[in-house]
């Protein structure tokens, strides 16, 4: 073993008997090493043959560890050096001596663990301000003018770089339309691709305003049911001619779609000449292993729609969202919004052009997924020591959010209704869903938030949920 390795991660050897990938085993060393500040800002980590041969694994194993840890924020690569370790907090800048005001801390959350919340206390106002004033400063008309209706175009390049980088998306800034949140881009897509009276598959169970804009547009609505590989694909003979799918992350369970759903889906639409319109909510917030592509990326046909939302990854006040779409159907879209009244707020797109291009977004991004994955890591070990013993919940490595099923006498209704009234914000699982009476498929759980409280309020919903729970026993 080479010293540097005894230095870096001393008694540090995979376990292969253990359920963790290896690569993922190496992640949570250094991690812990880099948190505890054995490894100080600037170290150098080993060459990745090098602790590949030290460790006996195959260098592609540490390769993925080192950049795991890249994407979070802990390592960065520097030429000429390799990796080496990031500055912890980097984000917080020194205060400015100044005799302006400091900002009032934002107040905890009212309800904790409240699903699909991000931390807004995380929110990095000074960065985001500096960002706005420059351009107040350097070119203010932009600010006021200049956006299309379509979305400003730095913009709109900022996010053809993004879901290149992030979600392998080919496409042109000519082919993103900016909106006002994903919700709003899936009415627009609803309004384009399905034509009234047309029939629409949606997740059941999913994301509730998806078949309520359905319904208001008079579309007829196919429930798709769930299996482990994913949503059931429609058959060829059937009326469903577009159907909205959450691959990466399904909304509200969880999973994600399994790689021969995903192809199924894509030849379903190349052979029905139908429509995927791809919600992709909050598909950043991987934590472990790669990020799975983007259903649109694998579609070589251009029928998938792909939707974005900024919401999760950085504020759900800016209500800022968008549409990839294949060329030929821009247009359409772009009536589509014209007809909805569509239009994103123009005033910040400039901003956050800016903001993407300088860096900052993606230190936020980086930021942000390191604290999530731990709260949500600490979430499901926290559910599984208090509540293991009543129902099981699954641990996906992404998302913002966690379900814990429960047994059939505690019924999800109920309980969450309790918690809310107990301060945590819990949904019942069985809202999300539609056909569970007739398919007899029992969805019983509690859908919990696992990025919008800090490790003590985690515990103080941890106690609130257990009283909850065993007065409702
Ligand atoms: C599955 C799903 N799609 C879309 C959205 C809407 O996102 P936005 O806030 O950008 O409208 C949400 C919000 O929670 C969601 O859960």
């Amino acid at each position: 073993m080479t010293q540097s390795l005894v230095n870096l991660l001393p008694s540090f050897m995979p376990d292969r008997s253990a359920a963790t990938p290896i690569f993922e085993q190496i992640c949570a060393a250094f991690r812990s090493r880099i948190r505890s500040g054995a490894l100080a800002e600037g170290a150098r980590l080993p060459a990745t043959r090098a602790l590949a041969q030290d460790l006996g694994v195959a260098r592609a194993t540490v390769v993925t560890a080192y950049e795991q840890l890249v994407a979070e924020g802990y390592l960065a690569v520097r030429q000429g050096s390799g990796y080496v370790v990031c500055a912890m907090g980097e984000v917080e800048l020194p205060a400015q001596a100044s005799t302006a005001p400091t900002p009032e801390p934002m107040e905890r959350p009212v309800l904790l663990l409240e699903a699909g919340q991000p931390d807004m206390r995380l929110f990095p106002h000074r960065a985001w301000g500096k960002c706005v004033a420059r351009l107040c400063r350097t070119r203010p008309q932009d600010l006021l003018t200049g956006c299309g209706r379509l979305g400003h175009p730095e913009l709109r390049q900022a996010i053809a770089a993004h879901v290149r980088d992030w979600r392998g998306i080919e496409a042109r800034p000519e082919q993103v339309l900016v909106t006002s949140g994903a919700t709003e881009a899936l009415d627009i897509c609803l309004h384009a691709l399905a034509a009234p009276g047309s029939t629409v598959g949606v997740e059941d169970p999913g994301y509730p305003l998806i078949r309520l804009f359905a319904e208001r547009q008079g579309r007829q609505i196919r429930d798709l049911l769930l299996d482990p590989q994913g949503a059931e694909v429609p058959r060829l003979d059937e009326a469903t001619s577009t159907v909205v799918l959450t691959p990466s992350h399904q909304f509200p369970l969880g999973g994600a779609m399994s790689a021969g759903r995903r192809q199924a889906f894509v030849q379903w639409a190349a052979q029905r000449q139908g429509w995927i319109i791809e919600d992709d909510y909050d598909s950043e917030f991987r934590y472990a292993g790669r990020p799975i592509p983007a259903l649109a990326s694998v579609d070589a046909q251009g029928r998938t729609v792909y939707i974005g939302s900024f919401s999760k990854i950085f504020s759900n006040s800016l209500r800022m969202g968008y549409v990839v779409a294949p060329e030929p159907l821009v247009e359409a879209l772009r009536r589509a919004m014209q007809i909805r009244g569509a239009r994103a707020s123009a005033m910040p797109q400039a901003a956050l052009a800016e903001f993407m291009l300088r860096g900052e977004f993606y230190r936020h991004l980086r930021r942000v997924r390191r604290l999530y994955a731990e709260r949500h890591r600490l979430l499901i070990e926290r559910l599984r020591d208090r509540f293991g013993h009543l129902g099981q919940v699954t641990d996906h490595q992404a998302g913002m959010q966690v379900v814990l099923h429960l047994p059939p006498h505690l019924k999800d209704s109920q309980v969450a209704q309790a918690a809310r009234h107990a301060g945590v914000g819990a949904e019942a699982l069985s809202d999300y869903c539609q056909s569970q009476s007739t398919t007899g498929k029992a969805y019983n759980g509690l859908v919990l938030g696992a990025c919008l409280n800090d490790l003590d309020e985690q515990l103080e919903a941890m106690a609130r949920l257990a009283t909850v729970i065993s007065s409702t026993e």
